[in-house]
């Protein structure tokens, strides 16, 4: 038979919450922490931890042949991979951001302004549909800190509990898009591969329906 190699996140929020679901279905990993790879003792599995960011293009190269991602990412970076289950956790908003004290009223507060973000795609999209004319600046971590250091006006980036825009002074202005962890598949697995992918599956559904 032939080994579903996935991706799940190194380090940050959905790494718990996916070793933990892989756990659910049975499957034993080996977890050393050091390691970037890790196969499973009773599953055909082996699984790499790899930055979020990059986990697009590993499954469009079929690198990796499924993906534990946040939706937000694919919407960021792979509109052209499918996914095929929601996982019901990791649930987030990606969302604009302003300094409390400002007057907001609609997107045309952001013409001409600047925006810090981890998710430029996403949000030029959503200036286009305002029609809205904004710079845009790319930031890959603490995208909060930017309206405070002078760096920007505004901010896109996640919001989960809402802690990080409270601790750095901002308020959320704009909903872009409502996420959570999915499945998400390489447009290159095989015929092969694909019937692991069903048997996981099916472990996964059965996992999920014990949830709700
Ligand atoms: C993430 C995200 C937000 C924050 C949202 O940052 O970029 O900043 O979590 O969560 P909250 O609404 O519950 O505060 P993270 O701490 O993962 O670090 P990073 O931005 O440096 O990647
Ligand atoms: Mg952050």
């Amino acid at each position: 038979m032939s080994t579903l190699k996935m991706a799940i996140q190194k380090s940050g929020r959905l790494n718990q919450d996916s070793l933990k679901i892989i756990k659910d279905c049975g499957i034993s990993i080996d977890n050393g922490k050091d390691q970037l790879k890790a196969s499973a003792s009773n599953f055909p599995l082996e699984v790499f931890y790899l930055r979020n960011g990059d986990i697009p293009q590993y499954l469009r190269d079929g690198v990796v042949d499924v993906a534990i991602i946040g939706e937000n990412v694919l919407i960021e970076k792979g509109q052209d991979i499918d996914f095929v289950e929601r996982l019901g956790f990791s649930k987030c908003k990606v969302s604009l951001a302003v300094p409390k004290n400002e007057i907001y009223t609609d997107m045309s507060y952001f013409e001409g302004k600047k925006i810090a973000t981890s998710y430029p795609n996403t949000v030029q999209k959503y200036l286009n549909a305002a029609s809205v004319s904004t710079n845009v600046h790319l930031i890959n971590g603490s995208v909060e800190i930017a309206p405070n250091i002078g760096l920007a006006d505004g901010i896109c980036d996640i919001v989960s509990s809402g802690s990080t825009l409270f601790k750095n002074n901002l308020k959320e202005v704009e909903v872009l898009l409502k996420s959570e962890a999915v499945l998400a598949v390489s447009p290159r697995i095989s015929v092969e591969t694909q019937k692991v992918l069903d048997k996981l599956q099916f472990r996964i559904q059965s996992v999920l329906k014990g949830r709700n």
